[in-house]
């Protein structure tokens, strides 16, 4: 767990109803007569006294029209769990999945949109959808369910929409009124929510320019800020050109969509294709679930990521855990003319924890928890943004975080707050499908970014103050089907169970709440594993509690575990494991071995034989008092009076731990590990511990006094594990990564808002940049047409530095 800094009460009543939360947002009673009657009476005694009879409105808007929060199920249903923050609109949390749906069915019934279901539609939509994907060539442009290409719209709702506008725009592209025989009056466009990609206001504006040396290009606008302009071409990819560059530029209002179907078209064809769009109504995961992911990200180029040093594809910037820069342009005798190139801000809930990844001059990255943003790397300028509303609110949540997003193929990976696995196009970021992996009111949670090993997304699970029993999952990158899962608290019968007295592993934690690293050659994930629960109590819990505080390390094919590790059995310090784990090969005692670095929140650093899991050494990295040595199996020796006790007392490291969560970096060439680590200890005090579903379940007094201790940033010479240098620190900026970089450079951020340049060879300080915001994320490296940037987030504001031209 991390510092639990609790939040609590909104004082929401919250049955345990949301357990069966539906994958795919469909309502299962579209078509069950019987349905809207029983939505009406539920309706009338629930909203009506808001809404109105009828729902035609009162004191809260009419619900028989177009909505400004989203008229979709999925929209519908969401806005009703939780309500508008902000207004009278309350969630309604208690009421059961089937009794919302069934709402929305009676809400539907009163639709004003249903009138244009009663219009006749002729044509037959099966031979449309074969003329949309074939000789018309719609879906060069548009999708449909996940189908079809990305420069316009998506029309999986577009039928929302009259027959006749349908038709207007087929016959006349941009104005689809314009002849009086062909429609009785100017159709209108109705919202059809197509969510993402290019559906914003400039939405169909096209661009034609022409770039020095360039033939000139078409495309569909997607931003300008009077500076650069960004275009999606005719093949779908984005552009970014400097708008003083230009050697010519203007805009056509007519849409990029081919105005001739008229003569190209049989009239028969184009009653199909209308009746096909006609039956578009909502945007249907269990179809886009089908989506091609082939392209863009490659496992094959995740896995050969070094050769790509101007992309960051994966949370640690490689497979080996490493945050480090291998890029060579920013050295220590240039640094001091670093600049900021741009800033994103990205309001929340709180500060980002995020780091982005890069892929060819594209940067994807998580905001404030349920958002995601594309941007152009180069100027910031945004591309789309996707943003959730969670559906389901612990009022008990402590860490509202989004530490980062997965990437393979052309989609893009996210966890939630509601622990859901979402998966976008990385091109729109239009939803493809969402999982619901646990439930968030018994206290799961997702902030990790996942991993992306093969054709697979690695999840890891939050919840380790809540009694959660953990696990680390599998799911099918491609539909979202979950393929394996490792409960990292073994039960009855599972290797391991017998570390944990009576049926205390039901809420033993064990959460996986850090993305872990993959050796491709060995075919071995490699995962850390949080504290056990309670976590400062463990008079319930007798035993080592495996596999807390522990590495595992998994076939990541099937889930089966090959060995694990465990740094602290049976800990009572909140000494969770989360910390980055990384792949080194070192000649050690003349002999080359392929090792596990880690530096432990017990205050260790340790080295492991990573193909059999054993131990090699551990070196206190800040002071500690628990540990008298290790056996020779690799045990941790205990010092007495180690632990938590009713009377409490100091042991070392502190409750934060020597070091945290927060990103270290790792340079081979130097062999250091760099990292942020508090040197202190804690007031150690256990209490009684009652367990309760979504409740913080810790078994300590809180807030236990903290022995004053300093934080600084180390240099650990990682075939020794002596400290080479420390930066002391002001402040207590604990919660920041580090990156190293090829030239010698370390960047880092204090808590004062400052981004921070230190010689790595020796520690000493070359520059600094007042953010002003606090600063809790970790620094990462790309390059866009060989320039390189350093970007870190700070206070809600998102930085990307660069030398000057
Ligand atoms: C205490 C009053 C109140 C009750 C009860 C209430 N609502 Fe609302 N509702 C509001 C208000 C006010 C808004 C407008 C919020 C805003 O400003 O965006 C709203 C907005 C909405 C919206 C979004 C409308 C839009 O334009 O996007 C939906 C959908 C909705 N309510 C559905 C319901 C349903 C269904 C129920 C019953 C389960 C319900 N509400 C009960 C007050 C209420
Ligand atoms: C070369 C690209 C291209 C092709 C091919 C194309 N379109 Fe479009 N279409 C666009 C663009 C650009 C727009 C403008 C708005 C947008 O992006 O959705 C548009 C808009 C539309 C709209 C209005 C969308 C709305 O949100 O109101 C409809 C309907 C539509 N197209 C249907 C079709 C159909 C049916 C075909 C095939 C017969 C087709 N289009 C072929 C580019 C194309």
């Amino acid at each position: 767990m991390w510092l639990a800094a609790a939040c609590m009460g909104t004082g929401l009543s919250l049955a345990a109803q949301t357990t069966n939360l539906p994958d795919a947002m469909r309502n299962p009673f579209a078509s069950d007569s019987t349905a809207a009657p029983a939505g009406k009476v539920l309706y009338e005694q629930t909203c009506q006294s808001c809404h109105g009879g009828e729902a035609k409105g009162d004191r809260g808007p009419a619900l028989n029209g177009n909505l400004k929060h989203g008229s979709s199920d999925t929209d519908l249903f969401q806005t009703m769990r939780t309500g508008i923050p902000g207004t009278q609109m309350p969630g309604f949390s208690f009421l059961s999945a089937d009794s919302v749906w069934k709402i929305i069915t009676y809400l539907r019934t009163l639709d004003e949109n249903r009138n244009d279901d009663k219009e006749k539609v002729i044509g037959d939509p099966v031979a449309g959808e074969s003329i949309f994907f074939g000789h018309a060539k719609c879906s060069q442009c548009h999708e449909v369910n996940g189908r079809g290409g990305v420069l316009a719209g998506d029309l999986s709702s577009i039928g929302v929409n009259s027959a006749a506008y349908l038709r207007g725009w087929i016959l006349h592209p941009g104005a689809p009124g314009s002849t009086a025989a062909a429609v009785s009056s100017t159709p209108e466009r109705k919202s059809h929510g197509g969510g993402g990609g290019n559906d914003g206001p400039l939405a169909g504006l096209t661009e034609v320019v022409k770039a020095r040396g360039g033939e000139e290009m078409r495309g569909v606008r997607i931003a300008d800020d009077g500076f650069t302009l960004l275009i999606r071409d005719t093949s779908g990819a984005v552009r970014s050109f400097d708008i003083s560059q230009l050697l010519e530029r203007r805009e056509d209002l007519r849409p990029l969509m081919p105005d001739d179907y008229g003569k190209t078209l049989a009239s028969t064809e184009l009653q199909d294709l209308t009746a096909y769009l006609k039956a578009q109504k909502f945007r249907d995961l269990t179809k886009t679930a089908q989506a091609d992911i082939s392209g863009g990200v490659t496992p094959q180029r995740l896995e050969n990521s070094s050769k790509e040093p101007e992309n960051w594809l994966s949370y640690w910037g490689d497979y080996r855990g490493s945050h480090f820069a291998p890029l060579t342009e920013i050295t220590p005798a240039n640094v001091n003319r670093l600049s900021a190139q741009w800033a994103v801000q990205m309001p929340g809930v709180s500060v980002l924890e995020t780091t982005p990844l890069v892929v060819d001059g594209i940067m994807y990255t998580s905001g404030p928890p349920g958002e995601v943003y594309a941007l152009d790397a180069k100027t910031g300028l945004q591309i789309w943004k996707y943003e959730r509303r969670q559906k389901v609110v612990n009022p008990y949540e402590t860490n509202p975080f989004s530490r980062g997003i997965a990437i393979l193929g052309n989609r893009v990976f996210v966890g939630t707050l509601d622990a859901a696995l979402v998966a976008l196009d990385a091109r729109t970021g239009r939803v493809l499908w969402e999982t619901q992996i646990a439930d968030t009111l018994q206290g799961y949670t997702i902030t990790a970014a996942p991993l992306a090993v093969k054709d697979k997304i690695i999840v890891g699970i939050a919840g380790g103050e809540f009694g959660i029993r953990g696990f680390l999952d599998a799911y099918d990158a491609r539909t979202g089907k979950r393929l394996w899962r490792f409960n990292t608290v073994p039960e009855p019968g599972e290797f391991g169970n017998d570390t944990w007295n009576g049926d205390s592993w039901k809420r033993g934690s064990g959460a996986t709440w850090l993305t872990g690293s993959y050796d491709p050659d060995l075919n071995t994930l490699y995962w850390t594993v949080g504290n056990p629960s309670p976590s400062l109590n463990s008079v319930v819990r007798e035993g080592d509690n495996l596999f807390t505080c522990s590495v595992l390390a998994l076939d990541p094919d099937t889930g089966v575990r090959k060995w694990h590790y465990q740094f602290t059995p049976g800990d009572t310090h909140d000494w969770d494991s989360n910390e980055d784990v990384i792949l080194a090969d070192q000649t050690i005692g003349g002999e080359k071995r392929k090792v596990l670095l880690h530096a432990d929140r017990n205050g260790m650093f340790y080295t492991l034989d990573r193909i059999k899991g054993k131990f090699i050494s551990a070196t206190p990295y800040v002071r500690q008092t628990w540990n008298s040595g290790f056996d020779s199996t690799g045990r941790p020796i205990l010092a007495p009076n180690w632990k938590s006790s009713p009377e409490g007392a100091i042991v070392a490291p502190s409750l934060i731990g020597g070091a945290n969560w927060q990103n270290p970096s790792y340079d081979d060439g130097r062999s250091t590990l760099f990292l942020i680590a508090y040197d202190g200890g804690s007031f150690y005090r256990s209490a009684p511990a009652l367990y309760e579903p979504g409740r913080q379940y810790s078994g300590g007094a809180p807030g236990g006094d903290h022995e004053p201790g300093t934080i600084k940033i180390l240099a650990i010479d990682t075939v020794t594990g002596k400290i080479r240098w420390d930066y002391p620190l002001v402040r207590r900026s604990f919660a920041i990564g580090v990156l190293a970089t090829r030239t010698g450079l370390l960047f880092a951020g204090t808590a004062e808002g400052n981004i921070i340049a230190l010689d790595s060879e020796t520690g000493k300080h070359l520059w600094h940049f007042q953010a002003g915001g606090n600063i809790a994320s970790a620094p990462m490296s790309y390059s866009v047409d060989g320039k390189q940037y350093i970007a870190l987030a700070a206070g809600n504001v998102l930085y990307s530095f660069a030398l000057p031209n």
